[in-house]
């Protein structure tokens, strides 16, 4: 049956897509239930919160080399095994340090989620639909986040945070029974010598390809390379895929996208949205649901259009909406009695937040884990994916972490506006040096790096 293996792939990106966006967003409606339960104090709380992004930061690092030496397949059914695990200690867990074991061990699956489900799917996927099989993971996160300000809301009261910790362990286990039917990468087996079984995979995710060929440019590039090492990563043959991948990371993250997300109901609150309820629903509509939305508009286009317009677009779109933003707690600050009730200013915050998120989600959200995952060459890209994915873990733990601290040092006008000056970055960077992956074979968009016309023309999109 055609397309069932194309599916399956599907369904694992996008159950550990959810794995990560429900993790990450359903701890702060369980917080105060934790808080009443344990009694603990601030700064527990804050790693309670917090390790989860350390975790996973370990976890992606961990897992660069484990899914160049075990497969994809395994280190993906590892990552599940480890957030299953985590997700019992959670529930489970007599007193607060155990939670915190049970958060570590999410939040390590998590990281090592993130680094081999993607990889996996952009080494599956053929290179016509490759963009969006990968968007279906950023998809996947944003239906997670949804779920988990759902989750948030319906546990306004605290007292079932057991239960929506726990929840977690569900998808785990369907990940694991969905990639067990499921081959390995053929780009991994050809690594590891595995031919017949690299036919075998890539006559299955596409039955009436021309398999032969495909697998000759696979096993052609494979037999000039060297084996993939962390020096090889760093090596300045490869500076700048991996100079690229880690800027995109790392600039993802401080446009503010987390901070957004994680503080959203603050936002609202500073803007005018006087009843908690109403700054939930605010949340839950404008940030949660527009996120998931907007992602669509990726996944339709990703591989139509091509990476650098939604990433150009975007993040002109962010860079705008965010210095409304901006102005409109500069409004605030001038006449603080705009702030009861919804006021005009709330509005337009409101509208603007709406814009940022959805320039987000068609842009910098799927388009940054697409890039990162098909510009390494093939001996290294599990290594260097990790490095990149570990720093987009760490900056989100940076911008998460220190975003309050921002505003209390720069006021919020000053942190959204910083937010945009990273917009700017970004919109810059990538004009000047990201290259049109769109269409290409992950073989072919190896090749740009020693290509120098073929490079400027992908940058400047006339090939
Ligand atoms: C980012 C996450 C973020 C999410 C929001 C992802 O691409 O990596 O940090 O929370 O998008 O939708």
């Amino acid at each position: 049956m055609p397309g069932v293996y194309l599916l399956g792939v599907g369904l694992v990106i996008m159950l550990a897509g959810l794995l990560f966006g429900y993790d990450q967003g359903v701890i702060s409606g369980a917080l105060d239930g934790i808080q009443k339960q344990f009694s603990v104090g601030t700064f527990l709380l804050e790693v309670i919160t917090s390790w989860v992004t350390l975790g996973a930061m370990a976890g992606a690092l961990v897992a660069g080399g484990l899914a160049d030496r075990m497969g994809r397949r395994w280190t993906i059914v590892f990552a599940a095994g480890l957030f299953v695990a985590g997700a019992l200690v959670e529930a489970l867990a007599p007193g607060s340090g155990i939670l915190v074991v049970g958060r570590l061990l999410v939040g390590f699956g998590v990281g090592v989620a993130s680094v081999a489900a993607p990889l996996y799917a952009a080494e599956l996927a053929p290179s016509r639909v490759r963009g969006r099989m990968v968007s279906l993971y950023q998809l996947a996160i944003t239906i997670g986040i949804f779920i988990a300000y759902f989750a948030d809301y319906l546990l306004i009261n605290g007292d079932k945070w057991r239960v929506m910790l726990g929840i977690s362990a569900i998808p785990g286990v369907l990940l694991v029974l969905a990639i067990l039917p499921l081959p390995d990468s053929p780009r991994w087996y050809v690594k590891e010598g595995r031919h017949d079984e690299a036919r075998a995979a890539l006559h299955k995710v596409e039955p009436f390809a021309d398999t032969d060929a495909e697998l000759a440019a696979i096993e052609d590039l494979n037999a000039k390379e060297a084996r993939g090492s962390w020096g090889e990563v760093f090596a300045t043959r490869w500076r700048r895929p991996l100079v690229i991948g880690i800027a995109l990371a790392v600039l993802q993250q401080f446009t503010g996208i987390n901070a957004i997300i994680y503080y959203a109901d603050k936002i609202f609150a500073a803007a005018g949205f006087s009843t908690p309820g109403g700054q939930s629903l605010a949340t839950l509509w404008a940030i949660g649901a527009v996120n998931v939305v907007a992602t669509f508009v990726a996944v339709a286009w990703v591989d139509r259009f091509g990476r650098r317009p939604l990433l150009l677009v975007g993040s002109v779109g962010m860079g705008v909406s965010l210095i409304v933003v901006g102005a409109m707690f500069e409004v605030l600050d001038r006449h603080p009695s705009h702030g009861g009730g919804t006021s005009t200013t709330g509005v337009v915050t409101l509208i603007a937040l709406v814009t940022f998120i959805a320039s987000f989600a068609f842009s910098l959200g799927p388009v940054v884990w697409t890039i990162i995952n098909e510009i390494y060459p093939s001996h290294m890209r599990g290594r260097a994916v990790a490095v990149a994915t570990a720093a987009n873990w760490f900056s989100a733990w940076l911008v998460s972490q220190f975003f309050l601290s921002l505003v209390g040092l720069i006021t919020e006008a000053g942190t959204f506006w910083l937010f945009a000056g990273f917009c700017a970055v970004t919109f810059f960077f990538v004009r000047r040096f990201v290259p049109e992956t769109k269409g290409k074979s992950l073989e072919e968009v190896e090749a740009l790096w020693g290509d120098r016309s073929a490079m400027r023309a992908a940058i400047a999109g006339t090939e």
